[in-house]
């Protein structure tokens, strides 16, 4: 792992200094600096055309990373690339071939204040040496490739690399910002099994250049780059579909200026509760693509019933009611979408059984309808409409636990409260922005509903 390779080091730029960090810095400079001293007599016997290959080979994977679909950040080949040389060649060039050919095109264009490209490369060279070394130390010369001593020397040297080069990023880091050792330690785990994964890459890249030579690695570099192609091409498909929902979203808003952002934040809100419900990924993204398009159904109600600023008559409010099933409709025509028209047409069934359009409760709600009949309702109450204030985000918490087993389900309500109280949820939104056309509230005012929280 290249620290400068990580997002956290990429996007924090630092403007003042503190003293303790620049210390930190000249300090681990010098001891990279010892550390090849230490470590000149393991410089022997290796071919200039072999480090070359492998010094180019670290540059090339270290200025195409990987985006991880779904994970913070990027993972870069580099790690394998430069570890892998740590092991061929010993601590002494693995950590020269790592610090050289990992510098990036950020630091050479002068825009990295040049004590930081020291450090950095520093605490690369450590880093790289120290796996080296452990590897060395475990290996002890006597094992071949396929044995398992040789497997686990490469994993020990791997997980020291890893350590040493993330202990000492997020010091430099943790007193550059003035922030908690163990606060950046939280920030940068996502990074772990990413970079554990790389190790039997790393190993085989190994295997691969002792049996094969050059050839083989490029070889065996080819299926990862078509990898990162695959997966560049999965980010920007789903990048494209996003967009293409949200334009959906936007055309029925542009339609009705009282909802304004609304999808958007319930959508937000949504995933923010399957998450913390343990939803897995899959379903989590489904939720956040289905939640953008909840109310879509509005685009078949008119004008004259979707605009309307005051209280619905009772026909009014039986069309408007309708859109959750047309809503159903339109998502069943979007194959990706398909599992998700169901939680359309169930976001206003009420936990007792008293919503609509088919009067399910309890557990024969979908989980995911369950959710989004709570943060649509959140997001009306928070928002200001003609008829009514905003609430804040106090009256909107007690309003929840009030509709708790009635409304909602209370699983879900405990959810969405552990979230409003520990990470917190924006209050207030902007001045004059109405954030939908709350027909629940209107029918309500109409005496159309059977009470609860505003939910349209
Ligand atoms: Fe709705
Ligand atoms: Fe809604």
């Amino acid at each position: 792992m290249a620290s400068d390779s990580t997002p956290e080091s990429r996007e924090r730029s630092i403007p003042v200094r503190p003293f303790g960090a620049t210390v930190y810095a000249l300090l681990v400079v010098a001891g990279a600096g010892a550390m090849a001293w230490y470590l000149r007599a393991s410089a022997t016997g290796f071919h200039w055309s072999d480090l070359l290959f492998f010094l180019v080979m670290i540059a090339v994977t270290e200025a195409l990373p990987i985006d991880m679909p779904g994970v913070r950040g990027t993972v870069s080949v580099s790690f394998a690339m430069c570890y892998s040389a740590a092991v061929l060649f010993g601590p002494l060039f693995g950590g020269l071939l790592t610090a050289v050919g990992s510098i990036g095109r950020r630091e050479l264009s002068g825009r990295v204040p040049f004590i930081e490209v020291m450090f950095n490369r520093a605490q690369l060279f450590i880093a790289a040496a120290t796996g080296g070394l452990v590897f060395s130390i475990l290996w002890n010369g006597n094992a071949s490739p396929g044995s398992m001593q040789f497997v686990l020397s490469v994993l020990g040297g791997g997980v020291a690399y890893f350590v040493a080069n993330m202990l000492a990023f997020s010091g430099y880091l943790a007193l550059s910002t003035e922030t908690p050792i163990l606060e950046i330690l939280g920030g940068v785990r996502w990074a772990i099994p990413s970079y554990m994964g790389l190790l039997p890459i790393a190993y085989l890249n190994v295997a691969v250049y002792d049996t094969v030579g050059m050839l083989g690695v490029i070889v065996f570099l080819l299926p990862l780059m078509v990898g990162r192609y695959a997966f560049k091409m999965y980010r920007e498909l789903r990048e494209v579909f996003i967009s293409t929902i949200s334009a959906l979203a936007a055309a029925l808003e542009a339609r009705d200026p009282h909802t304004s952002g609304h999808a958007e934040r319930v959508s937000r809100h949504a995933v923010r509760v399957g998450q913390e419900m343990g939803l897995d990924r899959e379903r989590v993204d489904l939720l956040e693509y289905v939640a953008i398009l909840h109310d879509i159904g509005k685009i078949g109600i008119p004008d004259h019933i979707l605009q309307k600023p005051g209280a619905f008559t009772e026909s009014e409010w039986a069309l408007m009611k309708r859109h959750s099933c047309i809503g159903a409709g339109i998502l069943q025509r979007i194959k990706q979408l398909e599992t998700g028209s169901e939680w359309v047409r169930h976001h206003h069934e009420r936990y007792d059984g008293r919503g609509y359009p088919d009067g399910l409760s309890g557990e024969g709600i979908a989980l995911e309808a369950r959710i989004l009949a709570a943060v649509d309702s959140l997001d009306a109450m928070m928002s200001e409409r003609p008829y009514k204030k905003a609430m804040t985000v106090g009256q909107a918490r007690r309003e929840i636990i009030r509709c708790s087993g009635t409304q909602f389900d209370p699983r879900v309500v405990e959810a969405l409260l552990r979230i409003i109280d520990e990470e917190g949820i924006e209050d207030g939104y902007p001045d004059g922005e109405v954030a939908e056309a709350d027909e629940g509230v209107r029918a309500a005012a109409s005496g159309e509903t059977n009470g609860g929280a505003a939910s349209p």
